[in-house]
């Protein structure tokens, strides 16, 4: 970790937003790409862009290994995770479509949907979460039609932290033969996921949040028993492969990997998801510490702060994100003074996710978000319970 807290009072907590800081391994890999190998992979035959290539194919086995998914060559590397979901849902629908999803979608979900039903592409059935953000999965199958093609739900919420029952859901779609599309923007690498146990077909991660890669690093990770050619690409263009010919190549990667990729990105990328697959304690552990810190601050909270409301519920399983509000300041002016008084940083508003905020009843102001990370402890906790205190008593 590069930031030095006996130096530099800051407390990130906008971890959900993206992670900071970076593990120091990470840094390391993204220079080490940019001073000593600096090439572009599968374009040419020398040895820096061999070299390239083999960080791109370390990259793509360890996010495999991170989800339990067996052909590496399923890993497609975008942007980020609006890029993978407007890949996964766009490239399989078709029009008549149905599909179903919930109102705990962020808006790089919800909005390649809804401008898809807007144009009378596809049909769109929003089934709701109750109050504790959690989607009941008869809902789901008893939303299913004869025409519905997909099933498109966010593992872990960006607003409560809550973790959906995918696998039963995932269950469900098999059963009925829809294709199961999950957002683990905020679950990759923080919880658990077997992507064939699970049930997934289509899985759309970040790279720059639990994974602890720099921006502009994500992808989409097809499982091994899904058909690829369902997935129309987004893009065409240079692929490094087939050179001769003007059609777009069909097999993987390449299908969907036009463009020089961001290898730098990709570096770190690589060091990030080793890192947190090799911690002691693994993925499991890092799940557990979320939950501790999650616990510990609401408990914290209730017991010394005034005006404390909380919408993320203490007893249900987090992904360390937590909703909450002082009942006498509005958000954004308690955000403020967070981070301009105490050098405390995190998210105040709606998140990106209007519906979920509807849904728990915090449309249209929404709330604060502490996003926890792997380097938060619960000493930093105590002091943003302490700083809390203090601006709902008004000092
Ligand atoms: C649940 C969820 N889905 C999707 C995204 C979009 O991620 P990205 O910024 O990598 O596109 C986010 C980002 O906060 C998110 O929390």
């Amino acid at each position: 970790m590069l930031l030095d807290k006996t130096k530099n009072s800051i407390i990130y907590f906008d971890n959900a937003a993206t992670s900071f800081p970076k593990p120091e391994c990470v840094t390391d890999a993204v220079l080490n790409y940019m001073t000593q190998i600096g090439a572009n992979p599968g374009r040419s035959g020398h040895k820096l862009s061999i070299e390239a290539g083999h960080i791109v194919f370390k990259a793509r086995k360890s996010i495999a290994a991170l989800f339990g998914l067996k052909n590496p060559m399923q890993v497609i590397f975008t942007s980020n995770a609006t890029e993978a979901l407007n890949l996964g849902i766009k490239g399989i629908l078709q029009e008549g479509d149905h599909v179903i999803t919930t109102s705990m979608e962020h808006n790089s979900a919800i909005r390649p949907l809804h401008e898809l039903e807007k144009q009378a592409f596809i049909s769109l059935a929003i089934v709701q979460a109750d109050k504790t953000g959690i989607i009941d999965p008869k809902k789901i199958k008893e939303a299913i039609t004869v025409r519905t093609k997909a099933v498109v739900v966010n593992h872990a919420s960006n607003v409560l932290g809550c973790i959906q029952p995918i696998r039963e859901i995932g269950k469900i779609c098999k059963a009925n033969g829809v294709i199961f599309i999950v957002d683990c923007a905020q679950s990759a690498g923080v919880v658990p996921i077997d992507i064939n146990r699970d049930n997934i077909d289509i899985l759309a991660f970040a790279g720059h949040k639990g994974l602890y890669g720099p921006t502009g690093t994500g992808g989409m990770v097809i499982a091994d028993d899904f058909d690829h050619k369902k997935i129309k690409p987004l893009k065409c263009g240079g692929t490094g492969s087939l050179s001769d010919k003007i059609d777009q190549p069909d097999f993987l990667p390449d299908r969907f990997e036009s463009g020089t990729l961001n290898i730098a990105g990709l570096s770190g990328l690589f060091a990030g998801s080793q890192y947190i697959q090799k911690k002691p304690g693994g993925i499991k552990g890092i799940y557990s510490h979320k939950n501790e810190l999650q616990k510990h601050f609401i408990q914290q909270a209730e017991m010394f702060v005034q005006n404390f409301i909380c919408y993320s519920s203490s007893n249900l399983p987090s992904a360390g994100v937590i909703a909450f509000r002082l009942k006498n300041i509005s958000v954004s002016e308690a955000a403020q003074i967070l981070s301009d008084k105490f050098e405390i940083m995190c998210r105040q508003g709606l998140h990106c996710s209007p519906l979920a905020h509807q849904t728990i009843g915090t449309f249209p102001e929404g709330t604060l978000r502490f996003g926890f990370g792997i380097f938060n402890t619960k000493e930093e906790i105590d002091i943003a319970v302490h700083a809390l205190k203090s601006i709902s008593e008004g000092n």
